[in-house]
């Protein structure tokens, strides 16, 4: 008998084809896997935790097939029925079920799931796995696309708007004044004096030496000139550049609804220095995306200073977990901004924040608002995707190898 995830594939694919790249009548996916992704891939099962039944996913001559049973599976991971069904629908990610103690390793390492997820998207909903060498980004004249291009605020809107739909980000120089900096900045410093370890509003790291440090705020809207930011029409005009209404869905001086960030050098546990990911990586893109998520810079954007990079071309594609110095991961694109400018990109395109090389500093530190396509939210009814990452009394946020060992 078919188990319930072979099913799943045969409703997408047609009954009877076994192969996601095979005969079946049903929808399937415009663009194969890349063949570079597809080495990575070793034989991994999905097993259900009230049935036990188990399949398993395995690319055979660049074809993905999905066969019942967890015989010959390098990894198999345990998952609920209905953790199944959110992650076939795109409303869980293997990142949110991992940090939520949701998907346990029967054998195996639950990096593989992390690694297999692109491909499973690919298979569920015809995301494509994002290939370099096809990204082809092309201007409104088919030109190509310059991807560090810099815009000043009063730029075309449509040019915007086309460069940010196309390449998933736009960065404008000088959205605000000097003056207004200074406020940021010394709200800035009144919101790290204020922050405590397990307050639940912020996220901490350690450095090697044990001592803990302040990554990011939550709730940095308690403050005025950040709260005022939740309804600056300079903010709105950009979030007004995607394709479909985005709205703030957090008030400004609620938790997540302003947020502040900082980069320090040797930030060695914790989430201050983050892998290549989306905005929803864990969990909520098919019942919130597209979301945008505004930066405005507080300090410079350069190496040193722990750069801010954009995947370009990524924002409709999937890539593996891929830590910012892995070898096999993709360079982006660091705008060269400073303090008083801002970017907007995609939540869904990849991004990455590797630790300053700089250890004097300034360090960079940003003003994030996150922007949700209006009517969407999380797919539960919760909060905020992100408060799986939350608990922890000391109020250190592991990162991902960590958590994924544990299980
Ligand atoms: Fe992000």
């Amino acid at each position: 008998m078919a188990s319930a995830i072979q099913s799943s594939v045969d409703s997408r694919f047609g009954a009877g084809s076994g192969s996601a790249a095979g005969s079946g009548s049903g929808t399937r996916p415009d663009r194969p896997l890349p063949a570079g992704y597809a080495a990575t891939l070793a034989p991994f099962a999905i097993a259900l935790a009230e049935t036990g039944e188990a399949s398993t996913f395995v690319v055979r001559d660049g074809r993905l097939e999905c066969r019942p049973g967890a015989e010959g599976a390098a990894t198999c991971v345990e998952l609920s029925q209905a953790s199944f069904d959110g992650l076939r629908g795109d409303v869980e990610s293997a990142a949110g079920l991992i940090y939520g103690n949701r998907a346990r390793a029967l054998r195996g390492d639950l990096m593989d799931f992390l690694q297999w997820e692109p491909a499973l998207r690919w298979l569920y909903t015809g995301r494509p796995v994002y290939d370099p060498d096809t990204v082809d980004l092309r201007g409104r004249d088919g030109a190509p696309l310059d991807p560090a291009r810099a815009f000043r605020p009063d730029d075309d809107r449509e040019e915007m708007a086309h460069f940010l739909r196309t390449v998933g980000y736009v960065f404008v120089r000088e959205v605000f004044s000097k003056e207004e900096v200074e406020q940021l900045q010394a709200e800035a410093d009144t919101l790290r004096g204020l922050a405590r370890e397990g307050d639940q509003e912020s996220w901490w790291g350690k450095r090697r030496d044990g001592t803990s440090v302040l990554c990011r705020v939550l709730r940095a809207g308690s403050q005025p000139k950040m709260r005022s930011l939740h309804a600056d029409p300079r903010i709105h005009h950009l979030a007004g550049l995607c394709e479909v209404p985005m709205e703030l869905k957090i008030a400004a001086d609620e938790k997540d609804g302003v947020t502040l960030l900082w980069k320090q050098p040797g930030v060695d546990e914790g989430l201050g220095d983050l892998p290549w990911h989306r905005d929803c990586g864990l969990g909520g893109h098919a019942s919130m995306c597209p979301t945008a998520v505004i930066s405005v810079f507080l300090g410079p954007n350069t190496p040193e200073a722990g750069e801010l990079r954009f995947l370009p071309g990524s924002w409709q594609s999937s890539l593996p977990f891929q830590t910012a110095d892995d070898a096999r991961a993709p360079r982006g694109i660091a705008p060269p901004a400073r303090a008083g400018d801002v970017t907007i990109h995609y939540g869904d395109g990849l991004h990455v924040a590797p630790p300053p090389t700089g250890t004097t500093g300034p360090f960079r530190s940003c003003v994030l608002l996150g922007f949700t396509r209006a009517g969407g939210g999380h797919h539960e009814g919760g909060r905020h995707y992100n408060d799986v990452l939350l608990g922890d009394e000391s109020g250190q946020v592991a990162d991902m190898k960590k958590v994924a060992a544990r299980h």
